[in-house]
């Protein structure tokens, strides 16, 4: 097993809120390699000493965790810090060079502006040789040409079976058992296709607004940002074609299939089936919070509504809507499938209404279950009549106390060399193909801003790309 970390953006808010103390908890569990250590490295000019005490403070106020005095203290002496400058390859060698004869991986947890500079210094160090290992957190580049840069640029330093790049949503428990139970099931690989499903909403809303992360979010928006990671790797996982073998490659062979089957957006498309949201002041949880202002007059949006199309077999004419917003009412991460209505209904129901429509609900956030919405009759019917009642079925009531975070689990799987929860070069770059096509449908066609209030279900507009169970300006119906 690797034991030697090398964190390029130890001082950044992803590192210390998250990279830093999954380490922690990793070792607090046993699970690092004895002589595990933590090369920190950023542009601020601390010494080890002051960064360990940056650390410390972190680790004070851990919210899902409480490690003891002795747990922080070990970590911390594992851990040291240089100052480097990413543009300048040399900085990076340097900072690095006494180490690269363990078993290192480096991790970039920093603009993609800089990966290639860093890069061309970790390799000119001696950090890329095998079986050292890379790890890339996302964004890669900003559309597809510049993610085929620093692929190919990369690609020309380090293997790219030695490459691991993140998607923090495939390290969440509940990501893995979405494939658990399609692969594992007759009973819904049965009905896993145009002819039984109506539609599939991905919805991905935060109560968090943009603050603090100004400069890179008025480049990026919402699609760059959420679309084109996390929720299209969502999107491949309902979609994907089994896969031969639990692989890595196999099962990315067709995630990119799908991917490459998702129909570009053209400027009437983009008028039709898409919305653009930017929050305004509102309030979250009852206290104010002001509306986005990005620098420059930007355009850029913090909600987004699209309907995408699958071309193939299985997905002709079903609609994927996929929907993200920052500042929403709340924190949810719902995948939502949406079965068709039976063809012929011959029951009751106490409203007089109609049957609801099978539903498989599988829920990442703010708590990991699924359900599976059913009609029944257990609800307990007047003698001589046959009145049906929508039933949900909890699939897992897992508390998720002992989860590991996303993190955590990804770490472990790159330290072991395991890829199946990373993704590919041809994957990032087929999402930003179709990221493209969005936005150069919202540049030719009339794809107007619309304002939503901090707090609400994002634009009125939205309403249609929602999951039904939720109303686009109130709350979950
Ligand atoms: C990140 C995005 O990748 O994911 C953020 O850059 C977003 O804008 C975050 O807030 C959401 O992650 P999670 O795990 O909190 O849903």
């Amino acid at each position: 097993m690797h034991d030697t970390l090398l964190l390029f953006g130890a001082t950044g808010d992803l590192a210390q809120r998250y990279l830093f103390p999954s380490l922690l908890r990793l070792q607090g569990d046993g699970l690092l390699p004895e002589d595990f250590r933590v090369r920190a490295l950023a542009l601020s000019p601390h010494d080890t000493d002051k960064f360990r005490a940056i650390l410390r403070e972190r680790f004070a106020h851990l919210s899902h965790y409480t490690p003891t005095d002795e747990q922080i203290e070990q970590f911390l002496a594992r851990v040291d810090y240089r100052s480097v400058d990413m543009r300048t390859p040399e900085s990076v060698a340097e900072a690095v060079r006494d180490l690269v004869d363990r078993p290192c991986v480096s991790y970039l947890s920093i603009p993609p502006g800089l990966y290639i500079s860093t890069c061309e210094g970790l390799a000119l160090g001696g950090a890329f040789k095998a079986p050292n290992r890379l790890m890339l957190e996302k964004p890669i580049g900003h559309d597809l040409g510049s993610a085929r840069e620093i692929n190919a640029t990369i690609g020309g330093l380090i293997d790219e079976d030695r490459i691991f790049r993140i998607d923090h949503y495939l390290g969440k428990a509940a990501v893995q058992n979405l494939l658990a139970l399609r692969f594992g099931n007759t009973l819904l690989e049965a009905v896993w296709n145009r002819n039984y499903i109506d539609s599939v909403n991905i919805l991905v809303s935060e109560t968090e607004g943009v603050d603090g992360r100004n400069a890179y979010y008025a480049r990026s928006g919402a699609l760059r940002d959420m679309v084109q990671s996390h929720i299209l790797q969502l999107l491949c996982l309902v979609a994907m074609e089994p896969p031969a073998s639990l692989g890595a490659d196999r099962i990315r062979d067709e995630k990119v299939k799908v991917l490459r089957a998702m129909r570009p957006f053209s400027a009437t498309e983009a008028e039709r089936h898409s919305v653009r949201g930017r929050y305004i002041a509102g309030l979250i949880d009852g206290a104010p919070v002001q509306a986005y202002a990005p620098p420059d007059d930007s355009d850029v949006e913090t909600f987004v509504g699209v309907t995408a199309h699958i071309d193939n077999w299985r997905w002709a004419g079903v609609p994927f809507h996929l929907v993200t917003g920052k500042r929403m009412a709340e924190r949810s991460t719902v995948v939502t499938v949406t079965l068709k209505p039976v063809t012929h209904w011959l029951f009751e129901r106490p409203d007089g209404a109609h049957a609801a429509p099978n539903r498989l609900t599988f829920r990442l956030q703010p708590q990991e279950d699924i359900e599976l919405g059913l009609m029944s009759s257990l609800a307990g019917p007047e003698w001589g009549t046959l009145e049906l009642q929508p039933l949900e079925l909890e699939l897992s009531s897992e508390t998720g106390r002992n989860r590991r975070i996303a993190y955590e689990r990804l770490f472990l799987d790159a330290l072991h060399g395991s890829h199946a929860l990373f993704v590919r070069n041809d994957e990032v770059e087929a999402a930003w193909a179709w990221i493209d096509s969005v936005v150069a449908g919202w540049k030719s066609g009339d794809v107007p801003l619309e304002y939503y209030p901090a707090g609400t279900w994002g634009p009125r507009e939205a309403a249609g790309y929602l999951p039904a169970q939720f109303d686009a300006v109130g709350r979950p119906a």
